[in-house]
Parts: C-alpha cells; structure tokens; sequence
C-alpha cells in the first residue's frame, strides 16, 4: 500500500507529515448522541459540530492546511483589483496547467453556473461519465440534459475493476450519432468520479474521448476537483504511468482537455475555485459572467488569504506523498471493513470509504431510505458523521413519485490529513459492532419534506423506536464507554 515496508508485512498507511495544531474534539455519551440526532431530524446535515466527535462528511474546505499554506496567509496582497496574490495564483495554474487564461470562482458550482450559462441551450445534451449534484443542477436550470455514459461497471459496488469513472466510449458515439454534434454542448469528464464512490478514469480513456471530441468539434471540459486522487490512481494503476511524475501526469489531462475547472475546497486543500483555458474564445465568453456573479476578475469572490493558500496547495498537490495519503487511509478504511464482511464500494476509490447500505440494510426498504437510516445509526454508536448517497439526496418527480437511487451508500470522507490512524480504526471498530447488530436498525420518513434539495434541509422521524434499542444493545456490550 504505501512504498514505506513494514517488517510485520501489514499494509499501514504511514503518514507523511507531523500535527502542529490541533483542535480538541468531543465524544458525547450515547445518550446524548440518540437525542442529537432525534433534534438532526436524523439528517446528519443538521447536526451541531460539538455533538460531532468524527466529522466524515466531506473533504470540502476542511482538508488540512499545511504550515507553508497557513504562513502564506499572512503575507496576501490585498487589493480590489490587480492584487500580487492573484497573480501568484494566476501564474501557479499556468505553470502546472500550461493554461493561459484564469478566471477566479467563489467554489466549484460557481465554475457550473458560469460554463452551463454559456454553453447549454434549452435542448442542448451534455454527456459525462457522471453526475455531480450541483453540475447537473446548473446544466438542468439552463435546460440542458445529463447523458452519463459510463461503463456497465461504475455501478457494480463491489468490482476490481481499476477505472470505474472511465467514459463507454461506444455509448459517447451512438450519443452522438443519434443526437448529432450539434446538440452537445460539451463532453464532461469528472475526475475521482464522486457520486459513485470517488473512482477514477485512466489516461488511455481521456484520450480515446479526446479522439472524438475531434472527430466531432466538441469542448472536453475536465472537472478537476478531485484531480489530486485520480492522479494517484493514474501513477498507482495505469501501467504506462508507473514511473512518470505528478506534474507530467497531471499536465498531460490538462492537455487534452479544453476547459478545467475546480473547486478549491477540494483541490489545493482551501477554498475557492476557478475555471482554466487556453482558449480565448472561452475566455471572453465566461469573463463577463465573472465580474456578474463573482467579483472583480482578480479575486471571484476568493479572499487574497484563500488565493495564497490555493497557491501552495497546488504546488503541493504535486508531491505524490501529499495525494498518497488521502487515498491510502481509504484504502486501509476500506479493506478493514472487507475483512469483517461489511459491504463497501471496492475498489476503494477517492474523497472516502462509501458503505453500502442495500447491503448492510436488506430488511429497509429504498422508500424507508436505508441509507440515511445507516448514516444515522452510524452516528449514534460513533459520533461520527457520513453523508447519505442514496434515495434521500434525489429529488421527487413532478408528479411527487419518489426517484430511487440506482446506489445507497453512506460516504466516510476522509478529509485530507486531518484524521490519525486510531481515529479511523475507531471509525472501523464501531462500523464492525454496527453491523454485528445491524437487524436492530429501521427505517426513516419525512416529517417535514422541502421541494428542493431536501437532502440539505429535510427533517425526518423514524419508522420504529430503533435508535433506542440500538443505544441500549451498545450499553449492554460498551458498559460505560463513550
Ligand atoms: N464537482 C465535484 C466533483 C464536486 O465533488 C463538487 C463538490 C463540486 C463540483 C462543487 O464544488 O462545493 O466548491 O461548489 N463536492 C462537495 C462534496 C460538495 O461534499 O462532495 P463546490
């Protein structure tokens, strides 16, 4: 697993940095945690950090900074326009992306808002390998179509199939030859493809979907927020790429692609984003839409603190023992649970370990969201907090006809560097005792059901008075521990 051997043979990911400052964490009783998540509405969007001890929600704007980011911050050049920070910043995406022209953002679906504004037309179809909640929105508001298009494989959890995120290559052109090129506004290929577990595409098959966007006319628009895991996995289990460096990786996607945008909550280990191209044209028809929504061309809404520490974390996004470590602590997450026999996304992928809920839950109906259901039983025997990836964070069809998800996972994000080994084995031991005890889960339901985006705001009850027995099953086996 890392290139680091131990002599017992264990596959430990060993961490490549010190911890300089810390931040204390709490573990409420159990009691305490039932209750909390009861007030959650047992969404876990809606709990309160002090009742949180592992925060797995998301990587967004809460990986780690490292000491250079945080020192870079002192020394921002602020102005209104023309600050030196951003063209600091400028000058680090051109020379790791070999892109002319930066447009800063506020974070990444503001890149959505602005690429959808100017290239999707009522009618208009954007094919991808998947879906990313917020792209789809933008591309669905200015009345564009999501066509995914990925392989038979990204939706089968447990495969060992090295690129899930790859593009069917077939699909893309019967896609195109049903539709015509004219309907496609523009090929979108996410790296460390999110929604379905954090699985990357190869280099081999970016080229082959580079082939036909020549063929064809068509822009390639590279999502790179979660750039840094696909990188590894490229140099991990890409043959031809074993002994090629980050930098050239990396620069060889930015090539082949016409437009990247990302957010830089996720990339560069901040806050931010932006969108990149060497493409005049693009350049002039996006700018505007920046100075409307964003902010002055020279800062998108970014404060010039965030703008330096975006800097650094692009230059350190390079080091492959920076982007190792996310990875490896997934993958040691992952096969720890495979070892007891608790159903996860394999091979393990980016951003987090994903729990497969339909799985871990056959007895919970989809309409009864077994996915929210485990993040919310994970919570109560933890304090620690996933994301449901399941049926809830759909939306319901005009006619109010629940849209099941083709996958119920509960995502365990692991932000970058922030968690220790003995927090994750933690993390794995509860989720172990969990699914010893797994028949004492149920269902949930909505008590309170908003029209957009419920899995943000929702309110939900239980079918059952389950979270109790489960909280009086782990007193009965913890005593008194937390
Ligand atoms: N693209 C991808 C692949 C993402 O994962 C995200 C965000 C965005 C775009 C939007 O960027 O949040 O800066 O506006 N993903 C976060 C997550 C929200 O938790 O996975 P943003």
């Amino acid at each position: 697993m890392t290139n680091i051997k131990f002599h017992s043979g264990e596959n430990i990911p060993l961490e490549m940095h010190k911890v300089r400052i810390v931040q204390k964490l709490n573990l409420p009783p159990i009691e305490r945690r039932v209750e909390a998540i009861q007030e959650a509405g047992y969404n876990t969007f809606l709990l309160k950090n002090e009742d949180i001890f592992m925060d797995m929600l998301t990587d967004s704007g809460v990986n780690a900074m490292s000491d250079r980011q945080q020192a870079s911050m002192l020394e921002a050049d602020d102005s209104y326009a023309g600050s030196a920070t951003f063209t600091k910043l400028e000058n680090k995406v051109e020379e790791i992306f070999g892109t002319k022209y930066f447009l800063p953002t506020h974070q990444g679906r503001a890149c959505e808002n602005i690429l959808a504004q100017v290239y999707v037309t009522p009618g208009s179809i954007v094919p991808m390998n998947y879906h990313f909640t917020t792209t789809k929105a933008h591309i669905s508001l200015n009345g564009g179509q999501v066509e995914e298009i990925f392989l038979e494989e990204a939706l089968n959890l447990t495969s060992d199939v090295a690129f899930k995120g790859n593009v069917d290559i077939d699909k893309l052109n019967a896609l195109i030859a049903e539709n015509g090129a004219e309907k496609i506004a523009f090929v979108r290929m996410e790296a460390g493809t999110n929604l379905i577990g954090g699985q990357p595409f190869s280099l081999a098959n970016m080229r082959d979907v580079r082939k036909v966007c020549d063929e064809h006319n068509l822009l390639l628009i590279l999502d790179a927020s979660l750039l840094a895991d696909n990188l590894h996995f490229i140099k991990e289990r890409e043959e031809q790429y074993q002994y090629a460096t980050i930098r050239d990786i990396t620069r060889e996607m930015a090539d082949l692609s016409d437009i990247i945008y990302f957010s830089a909550r996720k990339l560069g280990c901040a806050r931010g984003g932006g969108i990149c191209t060497n493409s005049e044209d693009a350049y002039m028809k996006m700018r505007e839409y920046i100075t409307l929504y964003e902010g002055f061309l020279t800062y998108g809404g970014m404060s010039v603190r965030e703008m330096e520490a975006i800097t650094i974390g692009l230059e350190e996004t390079m080091d492959e023992q920076m982007i190792n470590q996310g990875p490896q602590f997934i993958a040691y997450m992952t096969e720890e649970l495979v070892k007891h026999g608790v159903p996860v996304v394999t091979p393990a992928g980016g951003l987090g370990c994903h729990v497969n809920a339909s799985d871990f839950l056959p007895h919970v109906e989809q309409s009864a969201y077994p996915a929210g259901a485990l993040a919310a039983a994970i919570y109560i025997v933890g304090g620690v907090r996933g994301m449901e990836r399941g049926t809830l964070s759909e939306q319901r069809d005009e006619n109010g006809v629940e849209t099941l998800s083709a996958m119920e996972l509960v995502r365990l994000a692991l932000p970058r560097r922030v968690f220790t080994l003995s927090q994750v084995k933690y993390a794995i031991d509860r989720i172990v005792w969990l699914y010893e005890n797994r028949d004492l889960i149920g269902g949930l339901e909505f008590v309170d059901e908003p029209k957009v985006l419920r899995f943000f705001f929702g309110k939900l009850g239980t079918t059952s008075a389950w979270p109790q027995l489960l909280a009086d099953k782990f007193r009965e086996d913890f005593g008194d521990s937390l």
